[in-house]
């Protein structure tokens, strides 16, 4: 049985050969960037399945472009807010993400964007390079101490808690904001679960660990931001529209808040007006899963996934089960 297939950018190996071996004639982006709404609209056309990527706008025009056959679409990411999942399973179409293989990758990154924002690492960076380091001076890039301060958690799920967990060798108190209780956090660090608007006035450091929903749209709005501590730092790498980023501009200009590292934005890959001018951010463009072991492995996942739909099979990452009744 040949199938019909298309890969909307070209991802790590192994992920092409094992759609090649499903689909030897698989249709793959040659070009090194996201497809125009044209060409994706080309590009599903009569597929019996389609591997994606998290910056392809997947709803139902392109559902129906696809049309009745189609079995899946199977995203290269373990989020999936660039998808109409409902439009999906009215459609029948399985949908599938790569969770867990990133959770480390992104846990590490987000610590890396903490320490270099705290540090002022980049910064530092550039005023050596710059050649402007004449000797050591007691005023010189002071920033926030890490070891014994808060850390603030929101969403306390796969990634947030494995963040939370690499501040152990920090002695840090550990507050989480999530629905649910998290007993792993509670018992390994004694972290506290509170309110969105405690963690937000009571934390040195919040880290935004959250999928992004409806609900979840600006949770950190320029109220929540605020709340923080004129000393405190927001690290961003879950999903840019979590945050507000024009009233987190402002925050960052006034000073209300110490810094940022952000890795994803609101209007991707566009910055907001002045984000790149505030010198205490950090911004790095969506790299916190950019390792090559991860990216290998989403790649096999989500291979995977799209090789199991195709056959009919329950793909291991399936995101609405709902759509195979
Ligand atoms: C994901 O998989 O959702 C990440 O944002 C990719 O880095």
């Amino acid at each position: 049985m040949s199938y019909k297939v298309s890969v909307t950018r070209e991802i790590p190996d192994p992920g092409l050969p094992m759609v090649k071996e499903i689909a030897p004639d698989a249709r793959v982006n040659p070009h090194d960037r996201v497809l125009t709404r044209e060409e994706l609209l080309d590009y599903v056309k009569g597929c019996d399945g389609v591997l994606c990527l998290l910056t392809d706008p997947i709803d139902a025009e392109v559902f129906d472009a696809a049309g009745p056959q189609c079995k899946i679409f199977a995203n290269y990411a373990v989020g999936y807010n660039n998808i109409d999942v409902d439009a999906a399973t009215e459609r029948g179409i399985l949908i599938t993400n790569t969770p867990g293989v990133l959770t480390d990758a992104t846990a590490d990154h987000a610590w890396a964007l903490l320490f270099s924002t705290a540090r002022r690492i980049v910064e530092a960076d550039e005023y050596m390079r710059a050649g402007k380091f004449e000797g050591w001076g007691p005023m010189m890039f002071l920033g926030g101490d890490i070891t014994g301060k808060t850390l603030g958690i929101v969403g306390a799920g796969r990634i947030g808690t494995a963040f939370a967990l690499k501040s152990k060798g920090f002695n840090m108190k550990v507050l989480y904001y999530d629905l649910s209780r998290n007993d792993e956090l509670e018992s390994e660090l004694g972290a506290t679960k509170v309110d969105l608007d405690t963690l937000m006035e009571q934390s040195d450091y919040v880290s935004v660990h959250v999928a992004l929903t409806d609900e979840t749209t600006h949770l950190i709005d320029a109220d929540k931001l605020g709340k923080m501590k004129s000393s405190a730092y927001l690290i961003n790498t879950a999903r840019g529209p979590v945050v507000d980023e024009v009233a987190l501009i402002e925050a960052l200009k006034s000073g209300s808040i110490a810094g940022a590292g952000l890795d994803v934005f609101e209007d991707e890959p566009e910055m907001k007006p002045g984000l790149a001018d505030c010198k205490t951010a950090v911004i790095v463009p969506h790299i916190a899963s950019a390792t090559i072991w991860t990216r290998s492995k989403m790649a096999e996942m989500a291979a995977s996934n799209l090789t199991a739909g195709l056959k009919g099979e329950t793909p291991p990452n399936l995101v609405n089960p709902e759509a195979a009744k």
